[in-house]
């Protein structure tokens, strides 16, 4: 019975896949996001393609992955091809690396597997960190990321902001969550705060997802695995009972 126990331990630990990401000790806001949410993957899908791909690539990402997310060829051409012809291209910028270096000072990363290499939490707490600040190059820092080299692309959506109080950061490289500084805002966007957040959101949602598209299956499949295993224990276990019982 104790060795019955032990299994299930050992299974069910398998169950807590998710990795929690390491980070430099900065405080982040967590990220509610949920890849099995298709109406939120769409909507960072749009998002992505439509502010993202202007400086960045996701050259691992092919636009006919989004049918993965429940968006129909046609849906896809219409709305989210801007810097390719074909749904078979991959996510390219049209942007050229040595013209990037000279507006940025940095080319923008790829972004394919962004997420796995900051964690969601990390983009989520990036993505609501810009503020105004005139004494960087683009106009904008990031309270995440200073004196980050991308300006806030979203501005439109959030609005304008600059910070009234920030507790000094522990790091150096890195500044304090969003949550934990007091921004004001100068000029109001075309969102809400919460609507704004919604956006980040879905944003990081679908960054997630484009890392690993294979991993809303790839869990059901594991699921599926170890309860059909869960149960050959148990019958296991009753059969050894059964054949053990006349014995002693
Ligand atoms: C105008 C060009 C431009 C656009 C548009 C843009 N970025 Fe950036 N991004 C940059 C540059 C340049 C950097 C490098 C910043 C640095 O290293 O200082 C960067 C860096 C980043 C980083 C940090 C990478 C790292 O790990 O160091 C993330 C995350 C990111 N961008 C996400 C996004 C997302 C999401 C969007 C769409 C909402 C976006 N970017 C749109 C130019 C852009």
């Amino acid at each position: 019975m104790k060795n019955l126990f032990a299994i299930i331990a050992i299974v069910g630990s398998f169950f807590a896949t998710q990795p929690a990401f390491a980070s430099g000790g900065e405080v982040l806001d967590r990220a509610p996001i949920d890849v099995k949410d298709e109406a939120s993957l769409q909507a960072g899908a749009r998002t992505f393609v439509n502010y993202c791909l202007n400086c960045h690539t996701a050259s691992m990402a092919r636009y006919s992955s989004l049918r993965a997310i429940g968006l129909t060829d046609v849906q896809i051409k219409d709305n989210l091809l801007f810097t390719a012809e074909k749904v078979g291209e991959m996510m390219n910028t049209g942007m050229t690396r040595k013209d990037a270096k000279e507006w940025f000072g940095v080319v923008p990363p790829d972004l394919s597997v962004e997420a796995r290499a900051r964690g969601a939490d990390w983009l989520y707490t990036y993505l609501r960190g810009f503020y105004r600040d005139t004494t960087t190059p683009t106009g904008w820092n990031n309270t995440l990321f200073p004196r980050v080299g991308m300006p806030h692309v979203l501005w439109e959506l959030q609005g304008v902001r600059v910070i009234k109080e920030a507790p000094k950061a522990e790091g150096e490289s890195h500044g304090p969550a969003a949550h934990v500084v007091k921004f004001e805002t100068v000029i109001p966007g075309k969102l809400t705060a919460n609507e704004y957040d919604v956006v980040a959101r879905d944003l990081v949602n679908y960054l997630v997802w484009m890392g690993e598209p294979h991993q809303v299956a790839r869990k059901q499949i594991g699921f599926w695995v170890l309860f059909v295993l869960g149960i050959l224990i148990v019958l296991t276990w009753l059969l050894k009972k059964e054949f053990w019982k006349d014995i002693h």
